[in-house]
């Protein structure tokens, strides 16, 4: 019943009923993400947790910044209750979340992906009627270049993907006698520079675009000094050769598309790996009712409306499925999944 219908008496009686039976918290959550989205974003904007290293007054702070000193004393206010900053008397400093996370000085640092996120919601979601309206709507790259992409997807990955996935890979016996590995869209190459650290007799090889690892991966392995053992490979994956006796083929978020592209490049790694040698892949996947999870649904759902028509991202068992249509058996799959990002490992052995 809407509150238009009902009589006062009613409604005192209804609310706590209705309150009880279905809660609304989780419309009430969206909401308020949404307006903490935005706080971020201006705090982003002036660079505030650079400034913030040191405790400051928020006057101090408005000053410096040129911002209106009441709102930005409330602003740091709204800082203090997200976990992002810490209040000392009147001084404000960062808190360890945001020294951690939000500050250039960390290895943790998230600057590029939380522009691209920015972008995301800025540039694309706010145009998400005119989309569901037409059926598309393409919205090019602007705000980050591809560069920034790149080191955005390097960023996404030490939240914690990239820890997971190298303790998971820890404990194959595979691995441990793998000399010949390729990272494959390996883009920043931080996966092939982990794993060739911690298996000393192994040889990775990063393939990728050649802007990709010309702007970001040959920084990356001189920054790690890795280039011994970790190579680069300039290429096309959907049109080039991808080279040959890997003992270890590992993909990460670089096979999503249609089923017909991903079962010609799934044969390309059968054919480039050594006899009993493995292929590992780290992508989300959709629930077999394609109503779960949220977090890839909504990325599907951003794709499709924005990059790619039509895109639908696999269920598992569609990619299980390609794997073995392409000559792979599947042996084990492991659940690295976190809050934001619900990736799944697939080891499959060409026999
Ligand atoms: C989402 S990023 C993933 C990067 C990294 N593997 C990770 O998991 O963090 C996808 C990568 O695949 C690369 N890629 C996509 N299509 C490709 C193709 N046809 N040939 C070579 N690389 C490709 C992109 O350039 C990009 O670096």
């Amino acid at each position: 019943m809407g509150v238009g219908e009902a009589s006062a008496t009613q409604l005192a009686k209804d609310i706590p009923e209705i309150a009880e039976r279905v809660s609304c918290d989780a419309v009430c959550r969206v909401i308020q993400h949404a307006e903490e989205f935005y706080v971020l974003d201006a705090a982003l904007e002036f660079d505030l947790f650079e400034r913030l290293k040191q405790p400051t007054s928020a006057h101090e702070l408005a000053k410096i910044i040129g911002t209106d000193p009441k709102l930005t004393e409330k602003m740091c206010g709204v800082l203090v209750a997200m976990g992002l900053l810490r209040k000392r008397g009147h001084l404000y400093e960062n808190s360890g979340l945001a020294n951690a996370y939000l500050v250039e000085a960390s290895p943790y640092c998230q600057k590029n992906l939380l522009r691209l996120e920015r972008s995301m919601i800025k540039d694309r979601w706010t145009r998400f009627l005119e989309a569901l309206r037409h059926g598309f709507v393409k919205v090019e790259r602007n705000g980050y270049s591809a560069r920034e992409f790149t080191l955005a997807m390097a960023e996404s990955a030490l939240r914690g993907e990239l820890q997971r996935t190298v303790e998971a890979l820890q404990q194959l016996e595979d691995m441990k006698r793998a000399r010949k590995l390729l990272d494959l869209g390996g883009g920043h190459g931080l996966y092939a520079i982990v794993l060739a650290k911690v298996f000393p007799d192994l040889h990775a090889y990063v393939l990728d675009l050649p802007h990709v690892l010309e702007q970001v991966t040959r920084e990356m392995v001189c920054r790690y000094e890795m280039g011994d053992r970790v190579h680069l490979i300039p290429a096309d994956f959907t049109k080039e050769e991808i080279g040959s006796g890997y003992d270890v083929v590992f993909a990460s978020h670089s096979l999503y598309g249609k089923s017909d592209q991903l079962l010609a490049i799934l044969k390309k790694i059968h054919a480039s790996l050594n006899n009993g040698g493995i292929f590992v892949s780290n992508h989300w996947y959709l629930d077999e009712s394609r109503e779960s999870p949220l977090r890839a649904l909504l990325w599907e759902l951003h794709l499709a409306s924005f990059y790619f028509k039509g895109f639908d991202l696999f269920t598992l068992r569609e990619f299980l499925w390609c794997l073995n249509k392409a000559g792979f058996v599947v042996e084990d799959m492991r659940d690295i999944s976190h809050i934001d990002s619900p990736s799944k490992l697939v080891i499959a052995r060409r026999l």
